[in-house]
């Protein structure tokens, strides 16, 4: 028998007891921040020892509108009194065609159809499957260093073998082209890249691939490589070969979606129409949720039995993100993208303040704080090395320290994460701010 582990309420009694359980019981995949959670509302975390934390992270960028958020739970409550499951593809209801108008609305271009599923990983081998049928071509191109999830199709679009030992082999005919990675670009050698970089994808195109290209897949602004802001004319660059070759631009704005980047969509913040538009993490603030969505000629492309989820277009996820819509467009997103540029600022003064901050760069309220060893050579010769030793002793000083909850990430594991909720005040992320330096000169 195993020891018991619940306090009398059914609750787990401690940091230490859920912990616990986790190590007996819970496959060994899961890469903790330290903090175990029993409440959060707005931007607090609340620990099982009572431990109150600010959430700088949400957890992996989701909780866009602020854990607990009335309007998003009100929802939810009320269509679970409702119903719960009719399965969307067998019993059309109302919370998903309302979301699907929504949708439609709300999202860039031409687009209009969506399919739902419960994550950002379906949402992109959705994507590529439709992709694929309405192209009748069979060959993707992703970004070396960019992530679009972890089941077997999406794994081979990401670009980082650290997600793929030991899981091959994944789906074939898939080949890599550079990101617009300018600290680390071997080809700008140190300057900043523009929109020339994009030129590798003609060559990639040419040298990897057969020709029989159905879609190219893009993050508009790359999250778990780094947070990495393409330059001015990059995007645009991708979207005029890609379309030169007869392929569709997938845009993943999985992470990017739903308010993070100061636009409702990052894509807003180019010249470009994606053919499709992945979504998940923040559409539903934390219920789980994907989509896919393009425009009626290509959707349509799909024929009855092409694809389906059973529990995709959950009606409660679907009323949770109408009131996540609701939320954002109600100036969340607009206070978001002004105090993303005040945040900017003061990151930018960090390169300034500290040799190990190497660059930081962002857009709205998701910015990546790079950290180096500073006077050294990194890989490619462009860039001082990556510290991620430095980066993991700075997280585990801000939880420790400060309360902060900051995430980690980079292809390099060298760059802190901001990805608050973006209901954050300026007060709160002036303690992130001050943590961060506290932290910064704890660990150096
Ligand atoms: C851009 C992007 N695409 C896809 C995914 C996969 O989403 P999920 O973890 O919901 O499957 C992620 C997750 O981090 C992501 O950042």
């Amino acid at each position: 028998m195993s020891e018991q582990k619940t306090d009398s309420a059914g609750g787990r009694s401690s940091n230490e007891s859920v912990v616990a359980a986790y190590d007996d019981y819970v496959t060994p995949i899961w890469k903790s921040l330290n903090v175990p959670v029993e409440r959060a509302s707005g931007c607090t975390l609340e620990d099982a020892d009572g431990n109150e934390y600010l959430d700088v992270f949400s957890g992996i960028s989701v909780t866009n509108v602020g854990h607990g958020n009335e309007a998003v739970v009100d929802a939810a409550k009320e269509q679970l009194d409702t119903f719960v499951h009719g399965c969307s593809y067998v019993h059309p209801n109302e919370p998903v065609a309302d979301l699907a108008e929504r949708i439609a609305e709300v999202t860039p271009g031409d687009l209009q159809k969506s399919f739902f599923c419960n994550s950002g990983t379906e949402a992109v081998e959705g994507a590529i499957k439709l992709a694929r049928k309405y192209t009748g071509s069979k060959e993707v191109i992703a970004l070396e260093m960019g992530f679009h999830g972890r089941t077997l199709g999406s794994l081979a679009l990401t670009g980082n073998k650290a997600y793929k030992q030991g899981m091959a082999p994944t789906i074939n005919d898939v080949a890599h082209t550079a990101p617009p990675y300018g600290y680390r670009c071997p080809r700008c050698e140190g300057e900043q890249c523009d929109a020339d970089c994009a030129d590798e994808l003609e060559r990639v195109i040419g040298s990897h691939t057969s020709g029989d290209l159905a879609a190219v897949v893009v993050e508009p602004v790359m999250g778990e490589a780094g947070i990495i802001v393409p330059p001015e004319g990059w995007l645009e660059r991708v979207q005029e070969i890609t379309h030169d070759h007869g392929a569709l631009l997938v845009l993943d704005e999985v992470q990017t979606g739903y308010g993070r980047t100061g636009e409702l969509f990052a894509s807003e913040h180019f010249d470009v129409e994606p053919d499709i538009l992945t979504q998940a993490k923040g559409i539903a603030n934390g219920l789980p949720l994907g989509a896919f969505t393009a425009p009626a000629e290509i959707a349509d492309a799909f024929e009855s039995g092409d694809h389906l989820s059973t529990f995709g277009g959950n009606p409660v996820a679907c009323a949770a993100a109408l009131a996540t819509i609701d939320e954002l467009q109600g100036g969340i997103v607009d206070d978001a993208r002004e105090r993303g540029e005040w945040l900017g600022d003061e990151l930018a003064a960090l390169e300034e303040e500290y040799g190990v901050v190497g660059q930081t760069r962002g857009l709205g309220l998701m910015w990546g704080v790079e950290l180096v060893e500073p006077g050294t050579t990194g890989p490619q010769n462009v860039a001082p090395a990556p510290d991620a030793d430095l980066a993991a002793a700075v997280s585990e000083h801000l939880r420790e320290e400060s309360n902060v909850v900051m995430g980690v990430g980079g292809y390099y594991k060298n760059v802190m994460r901001f990805q608050p909720p973006l209901t954050i005040t300026r007060d709160q992320l002036e303690v992130a701010l001050d943590g961060l330096r506290s932290a910064l000169e704890a660990a150096t």
